[in-house]
C-alpha cells in the first residue's frame, strides 16, 4: 500500500514537468540569427504570455501605469503596450550589448478613481489621447553557463523613449472641435514631457525581460548556426525610423 503511494506521487510529478515544458513550447519561439520576421513573432508570443505576467516562469503581472498628477488630484493612466510590435533587435556579441525597439500606440487617459489618491480633475478630458511611441531598450549582457545551461545574463537597460506628438500648429483654432483635440493634445504633451513619464510607464515592461533571460536558457530563444556560438553572436535588424 505504501509503496503504491510513493510510485502514484512519482506519476504525477512527472506529469506535471512534462505539462510545464508543453506549455512553454507553445509560446517560446527560438529564431536563428538572421531571421528578424521570426523575432516579430516571437516578441508578440513573450509579449502576450511572458512579458505581460507569467506564473510558469513566476513573472509579475504588469499593470497599466497609474499616476497623480500635479495638484490637481488629476488621476493618469498609460498604457498600450500591450499592443507593442517588435520594430528592431540586435545583439552584438563583441561588445556585450543586446537591443530591443518597439512601438506601440501610448495612450494618456484621465481615469476617475474615487480613492484618496484622485480628485475631480481641474480640466477635464474625457477622450483618450493616443501617441505613437517608440522604445528602445539597451541591455549590457554576458553568456554564462551554469550546469550545462546557457544563459544570457542581462545588465540593467538603457532605455529611450521617443513620442510623435502631433504639430499643434495644423490644428484650426477657430473649428471647436479641433481646438478641444488642440487642448487635449497639449494636456498629454505636457504631461509626458514634464515627468518622464514614459519612462517610469516603459521600465517595468522592458525589465521584464531581464527576468526572462534569467528563468529561461537562451537555446530557447536563438538558434545558432553551426559555425556560430552564443558568445560572439552579431546581428541588428531594424524597421523603426526612429532608431536605425
Ligand atoms: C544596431 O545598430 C544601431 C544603428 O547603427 C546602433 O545604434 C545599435 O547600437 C546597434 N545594436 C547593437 C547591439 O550594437
Ligand atoms: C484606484 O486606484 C488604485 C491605485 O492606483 C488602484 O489600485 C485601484 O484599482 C483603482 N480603483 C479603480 C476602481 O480603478
Ligand atoms: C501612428 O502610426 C501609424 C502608422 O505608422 C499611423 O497610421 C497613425 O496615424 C499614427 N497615429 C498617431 C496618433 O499619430
Ligand atoms: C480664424 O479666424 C481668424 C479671424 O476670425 C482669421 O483671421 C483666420 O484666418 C482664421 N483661421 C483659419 C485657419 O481659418
Ligand atoms: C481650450 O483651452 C482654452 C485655454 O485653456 C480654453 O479657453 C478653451 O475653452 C478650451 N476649448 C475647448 C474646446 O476645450
Amino acid at each position: 500500500m505504501r509503496s503504491q503511494t510513493i510510485l502514484f506521487v512519482g506519476i504525477v510529478s512527472l506529469c506535471s514537468a512534462k505539462e510545464y515544458y508543453d506549455k512553454l513550447d507553445r509560446y517560446l519561439i527560438a529564431c536563428h540569427t538572421t531571421d528578424f520576421v521570426c523575432f516579430k513573432r516571437q516578441y508578440k508570443a513573450l509579449r502576450d504570455n511572458v512579458l505581460l505576467g507569467n506564473n510558469i516562469l513566476n513573472i509579475d503581472y504588469y499593470d497599466p501605469y497609474y499616476f497623480k498628477y500635479g495638484n490637481s488630484g488629476t488621476c493618469i493612466k498609460l498604457s498600450g503596450l500591450e499592443e507593442s510590435e517588435l520594430v528592431g533587435i540586435s545583439m552584438d556579441g563583441a561588445v556585450g550589448l543586446f537591443g530591443l525597439t518597439l512601438e506601440l500606440p501610448l495612450r494618456v487617459q484621465q481615469v476617475y478613481n474615487d480613492t484618496k489618491l484622485c480628485a475631480e480633475p481641474e480640466r477635464e478630458f474625457t477622450s483618450v489621447q493616443t501617441h505613437n511611441a517608440t522604445i528602445q531598450a539597451i541591455y549590457p549582457y554576458e553568456i554564462r553557463k551554469k550546469k550545462g545551461v546557457i544563459h544570457m545574463v542581462l545588465e540593467e537597460e538603457d532605455l529611450e523613449v521617443i513620442l510623435d506628438i502631433p504639430h499643434l500648429i495644423d490644428y484650426d483654432m477657430n473649428n471647436t472641435e479641433q481646438l478641444a483635440v488642440y487642448n487635449l493634445s497639449e494636456w498629454a504633451y505636457d504631461i509626458l514631457q514634464h515627468i518622464d513619464a514614459a519612462k517610469s510607464f516603459a521600465l517595468p515592461y522592458t525589465s521584464q525581460y531581464r527576468t526572462l533571460a534569467e528563468r529561461v536558457s537562451i537555446e530557447r530563444l536563438l538558434l545558432l548556426y553551426p559555425e556560430e556560438e552564443y558568445t560572439d553572436v552579431k546581428f541588428n535588424f531594424s524597421d523603426s525610423y526612429h532608431f536605425p
